[in-house]
């Protein structure tokens, strides 16, 4: 059986190269020194992208690949799919929902308990010797009966929420309408009444124009300064600037951060803040659900070649 030929957009681990090479011929772009040469000799051939939610499949690379099929995701977001480049070609695009839900909640509750207890600083503390020339870490916020907002209840903000109420929090959330949700989560409308009723507000919303900069100076104005903010979505549902500004003047109290505008580089004036926590885009980083996220995504290519639906279709 011939091969088809896929394009792929970043590493992956290890070990799913070699189911991903027994079925299909892998280019990789995100190699290749001179992407344009490469793009245009491999272009045509190319039947499929393979590639990341972080990474998606620019207008560029989609007009490069006029055989194109199908675009399987590894990762639940598709906001770095042109989907513009795609409209009328007939393209399926698979991504790999359900599988990361609980790591990610688990890295948001990760940086909440770590920024609000101070926990980053008091490990340098002990280590370092602070503890015994200088006495006592100074004392931090209380995490567990606080309220929590949750702006974006799909399922990985619904994971969250779970994970919250067993700290017994107020739990508020933001979506397009009221949720099959427990019935004491409050339904919010507005981005700024959800800041408010927030002293820990989480972003878990899937990005697209409607959300861009959903969180704006005037919602962190509303969180205020005892207000934390968490991004474990995407950077553009943040207005990142007005974000460094109510950091660096303390009109919230702190953040915690998964994803960047830009990043991997991340604003040096990140790096100079005390009151954040920062992650490398890691909230579905675990070998058990990268596993199941490659798996989802092969089973996905497969299926498509095999004439078979595929499992999981974002259009
Ligand atoms: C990773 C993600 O960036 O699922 C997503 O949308 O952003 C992440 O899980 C990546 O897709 C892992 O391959």
């Amino acid at each position: 059986m011939t091969r088809p030929h896929v394009l792929q957009m970043g590493p992956y681990p290890e070990r799913d190269i070699p189911p991903l090479e027994a079925r299909f011929v892998l280019h990789r772009l995100f190699a290749a020194k001179d992407k344009a040469a490469f793009l245009a000799e491999v272009g045509p051939r190319v039947r499929a992208i393979a590639t990341r939610g972080d990474l998606g499949a620019s207008a560029e690379v989609i007009a490069a690949c006029p055989n194109l099929e199908i675009i399987a995701i590894n990762g639940v977001g598709y906001d770095a799919v042109d989907f513009a480049a795609l409209r009328a070609r007939g393209i399926t695009v698979t991504n790999t929902p359900g599988v990361l839900d609980g790591e990610c909640a688990d890295i948001a509750v990760g940086m909440m308990l770590a920024l609000a207890r101070g926990m980053i600083g008091a490990e340098a503390w002990a280590r370092s010797g602070d503890w015994a020339t200088k006495g006592d870490y100074p004392l931090q916020r209380r995490v567990w009966g606080q309220r929590a907002g949750i702006l974006g209840l799909g399922r990985i903000g619904m994971e969250l929420g779970r994970r919250l109420q067993g700290f017994g929090m107020k739990i508020s959330y933001l979506a397009r309408s009221p949720k099959d949700a427990p019935k004491d989560w409050q339904f919010v409308a507005d981005p700024v009444d959800l800041a408010g009723a927030s002293d820990f507000l989480f972003v878990t919303a899937l990005a697209n124009a409607s959300t861009r900069h959903i969180v704006n100076a005037a919602v962190l104005r509303a969180l205020g300064p005892r207000g934390m903010l968490f991004n474990i979505s995407r950077a553009q549902n943040i207005d990142e600037l007005a974000l460094l500004d109510a950091l660096e003047t303390g009109s919230i109290g702190g953040a915690g951060l998964d994803v960047f505008e830009g990043e991997p580089a991340l604003n040096p004036r990140f790096t100079r803040l005390k009151n954040v926590v920062l992650q490398p885009h890691v909230g579905s980083a675990t070998f058990e659900t990268r596993m199941e996220m490659g798996k989802l995504m092969l089973d996905n290519l497969v299926a498509h070649f095999d004439g078979r639906a595929v499992l999981t279709a974002v259009v």
